[in-house]
């Protein structure tokens, strides 16, 4: 990728060496700095396709220019942002392009990074409608507009939280206070110390996500029941324990390596809903109920207490962006307002901030309104369609060459064997190939390769050169 560099005029300078800006600070300037930067941001987002899809270590060794000591007197504005573009953007992993297939990480949608750029550029603190009306009216649209494309009851809360992880804290910090509330124990004021027990229950397969957010509600990553799962990473219904007293229940639609999803409905079917709280990670998979063709893999799914799932996976707006989902509002509010005195006001009434862990917040409703305003409900279903539909493509694409598949390609996950001892060297091969990328894992203790398609621009072409040049890595198959 070759940047141009735009040259920096000495006469007329946004910060002056050492010094703040001006406060009067010439509007043309500004607009000069956010134009420049608009430049380079198209221009690399132009050059992805020709990029390295992980940068060579050349690229990564170029860092090390970044790594000076604190300068005493600053540089002017345009000086730093060329810097970041001319150093950053070609060691940058083009997780936005059309062949990363690593993890689960999906691009930015045009309007999305737009209007992430505005809410930048408002830098509203989208704690409550006192201090930004515009955040948080697009924040309680964009959770409604999710409610409803979900199919979820329409009574839940939706509030934006930095990605699933914080979704299940969240949701799970609302079971926790409701099952204990039911109970007559205060958990917010006195905390755990001789609460009632609450079971949680997980799976052999839920992600370590869930663990971690129960470790830091204080209900313990190991003091869990983990269900069994069948070939696919799905609990098996017929095994999930049935408890009188307090419990939770943390199902998952979408399992990281396989894409498969938990039988929600037997499992409700089965549980005693009275005294139990049914819990969703649907980090990616929540996104199989907004189409006609998927939404069968999480039947039930409207009947749980909560959802986490994240807007930065499947839907591509940029991180960080992950919604947690709860049916009964008063719950959420009671784990997480606070005493801020200084925030209530009787004339405005949403103080989001009292349902969602954090105080301070970014608005990140913006950017999901924007996406759902751009694409409807029939460009986030056609979103969901074509991934999973590419996702059987490469299955095909590698099945027809030899390679076996490890699962059932029921979403945008797919696995595909690799000789165990040559795990390294292939991911070697496929960070050095340019073409695309992808990352190993380790399935049913079968080494794998694990594709999965959650770019919005991914195209038919894009995975067959993918699958071909993945194919001439692994060479053929014993
Ligand atoms: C099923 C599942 N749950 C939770 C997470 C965590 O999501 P985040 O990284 O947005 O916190 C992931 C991430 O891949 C996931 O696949």
């Amino acid at each position: 990728m070759s940047l141009k560099r735009t040259p920096v005029s000495r006469e007329r300078s946004i910060v002056k060496l050492g010094q703040l800006p001006s406060p009067s600070l010439d509007s043309s300037d500004l607009t000069e700095l956010l134009a420049m930067t608009a430049g380079y941001a198209g221009e690399f987002l132009q050059g992805v396709d020709a990029m390295p899809v992980m940068p060579t270590q050349e690229m990564r060794d170029s860092l090390a220019a970044f790594d000076v000591p604190l300068p005493q007197h600053g540089l002017d504005a345009r000086d730093v942002i060329d810097e970041l573009h001319r150093l950053g953007s070609p060691a940058a992993v083009t997780s936005v392009g059309r062949r990363f297939f690593g993890f689960v990480i999906g691009g930015s949608l045009p309007a999305a990074l737009a209007a992430d750029w505005m809410t930048s550029t408002w830098d509203q603190n989208s704690g409550a409608d006192v201090i930004s009306p515009v955040g948080i009216k697009l924040e309680l649209i964009a959770a409604r507009w999710l409610i409803e494309l979900f199919g979820l009851p329409s009574e839940s809360r939706g509030v934006f939280v930095t990605g699933a992880t914080m979704g299940s804290f969240a949701c799970l910090a609302a079971a926790r206070t409701h099952l204990l509330t039911k109970l007559g124990w205060d958990v917010e004021e006195k905390g755990l110390f001789g609460a009632p027990e609450i079971t949680v229950v997980t799976s052999e397969e839920s992600h370590s996500s869930v663990g971690k957010a129960l470790a830091m509600l204080g209900l313990g990553r190991s003091r869990v029941f983990a269900v069994p799962t069948d070939n696919d990473g799905a609990m098996i219904a017929d095994q999930v324990p049935v408890f009188a007293g307090p419990a939770i229940y943390c199902l998952q639609a979408g399992n990281v390596n396989t894409g498969s999803c938990d039988p929600i409905a037997p499992i409700l079917a089965r549980i005693n809903r009275e005294h139990s709280w049914v819990h969703v990670d649907g980090a990616f998979g929540l996104w199989a109920a907004v189409s006609p063709s998927y939404r069968h893999l999480v039947e039930g799914l409207a009947d749980a207490d909560s959802w986490a799932v994240d807007g930065h996976k499947w839907l591509n707006v940029p991180y960080d962006n992950g919604v947690a989902i709860v049916r009964y509002p008063e719950s959420l509010n009671r784990a997480f307002a606070t005493s801020a005195a200084y925030l209530m006001d009787d004339r405005h009434d949403n103080l989001v901030a009292f349902f969602t862990p954090e105080l301070s917040r970014r608005a990140r409703g913006i950017t999901v309104y924007a996406v759902l305003k751009n694409l409807g409900k029939s460009g986030v279903v056609d979103l969901i369609d074509r991934n999973c539909r590419l996702a059987k493509l490469f299955a095909d694409e590698m099945a027809k060459r030899g390679h076996p598949i490890l699962n059932r390609v029921v979403l945008n996950q797919v696995l595909i064997a690799l000789p165990r001892d040559r795990v390294d060297a292939i991911q070697d091969a496929v960070d050095q190939c340019g073409v695309f990328w992808s990352s190993h894992t380790v399935w049913k203790d079968q080494a794998a390769m694990r594709i999965s398609v959650s770019g919005w621009h991914t195209t038919d072409e894009d995975i067959r050169r993918s699958a071909e040049a993945l194919h001439e890595i692994i060479g053929e198959p014993a």
